[in-house]
């Protein structure tokens, strides 16, 4: 057969498996064997070849006609055949398809992520410690004994009498200074685990942890790093106050507020009408702490720092209830 010829049948074959419409068949089957067609246009240049080729030109001509009109044919009842079944089966194939949703990183993530980034830069590195935690870590190497009352702060699962579910994300501090002599300078994001729920308490949310160790370190560069903390993710107008508060394994120990950004410190319902929102606790290393992973208290001091990503996920984007967060609504997640 002519070469010619080969392409054209070959290229309206393989053009007709991709139709997906009935419409597309019938404009392919113009193209190739309407008036001006393909096929028809190499049938009129046969009376121009030399007389001895005419015949068989013909002949492979026709055969090739034929073979695109049964192709079309075919094709055409094919599609037929998928429409009547699928409506037969309640489908209508004409409908316009329902798109995919796309999913994004969650609002918890896009917190987390964003602090860490800007502890990064200020030169800290990204620890992690395991959810199931030892009693030792959780709680004794931080100053809080067995049977002690400043236990009852953190309501806690226990897995057996010495597991638990890490309340806090505190134990990864005793971790890495076990593993490293000082400077330390180190931030620990990470799902805690405590028994509580409403409002503004969920039995798991995340924490990020800080901790910084070295010679001559003060509460002025705990203030300093903190207050530039606030200022990045929320922005310079928020002030923030550090209340005196107790933690065993930091003294002094501190509650960090900010200034209400519902309402600029004017007193609203998010803030209980204070005008001040809790979003962490820190302080300066406790030398218990120290002498439990063996650190010279007269060499050294630091500050430590945890943070509930949930409240502060929660001011940055006037979210009233935490519960939100975990209750997967499509609704609620596709605006972060
Ligand atoms: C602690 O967990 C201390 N480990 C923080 C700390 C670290 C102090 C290092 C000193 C040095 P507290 O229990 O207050 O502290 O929790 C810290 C933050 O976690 C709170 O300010 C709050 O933002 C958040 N938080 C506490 N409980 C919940 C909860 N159930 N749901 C959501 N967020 C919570
Ligand atoms: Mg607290």
């Amino acid at each position: 057969m002519d070469k010619d010829l080969e392409k054209i049948k070959n290229s309206a074959l393989s053009e007709l498996e991709n139709a997906s419409t009935v419409d597309e068949i019938n404009t392919l089957s113009v193209r190739y064997l309407g008036r001006k067609g393909a096929v028809t246009q190499y049938l009129r240049h046969i009376s121009s070849l030399p007389e001895q080729e005419r015949p068989a030109a013909g002949k492979n001509a026709n055969q090739v006609k034929k073979i695109l009109e049964d192709a079309i044919k075919t094709a055409k009842e094919r599609l037929e055949d998928i429409r009547e079944g699928s409506e037969s089966a309640g489908i209508d194939v004409t409908l316009p398809g329902r798109p995919a949703l796309q999913g994004t990183l969650h609002p918890i993530t896009q917190i987390n992520r964003r602090i860490c980034d800007i502890f990064i830069r200020m030169g800290f590195d990204i620890a992690e410690g395991p959810e199931v935690e030892s009693d030792y870590y959780n709680f004794e190497a931080l100053n809080i004994p067995k049977y002690h009352p400043a236990r009852d702060m953190q309501d806690t699962f226990y897995m057996s009498d010495n597991i638990v579910l890490r309340t806090h994300t505190s134990p990864i501090q005793v971790r890495m200074m076990e593993q490293y002599a000082p400077p330390i300078r180190v931030v620990a994001p990470g799902k805690v685990y405590r028994c509580d729920s409403d409002l503004t308490h969920t039995p798991m949310f995340h924490q990020i942890e800080g901790l910084l160790v070295d010679e001559k370190v003060s509460f002025g560069d705990l203030k300093g790093v903190l207050t530039e903390l606030v200022h990045q993710v929320f922005d310079t107008e928020t002030s923030l106050r550090f209340r005196p508060s107790f933690f065993p394994f930091t003294e002094p120990s501190a509650e960090v507020d900010i200034l209400c950004v519902m309402c600029r410190g004017k007193g609203c319902k998010v803030c209980s009408h204070t005008g001040w929102l809790e979003v962490l606790g820190c302080g300066m290393v406790h030398p218990a702490v120290f002498e439990n992973v063996g650190y010279d208290t007269r060499r050294y001091t630091g500050f430590a720092f945890g943070m509930g990503v949930e409240r502060i996920a929660m001011l940055k984007y006037g979210i009233n209830d935490i519960r939100l967060f975990f209750e997967s609504d499509d609704r609620f997640l596709r605006q972060f």
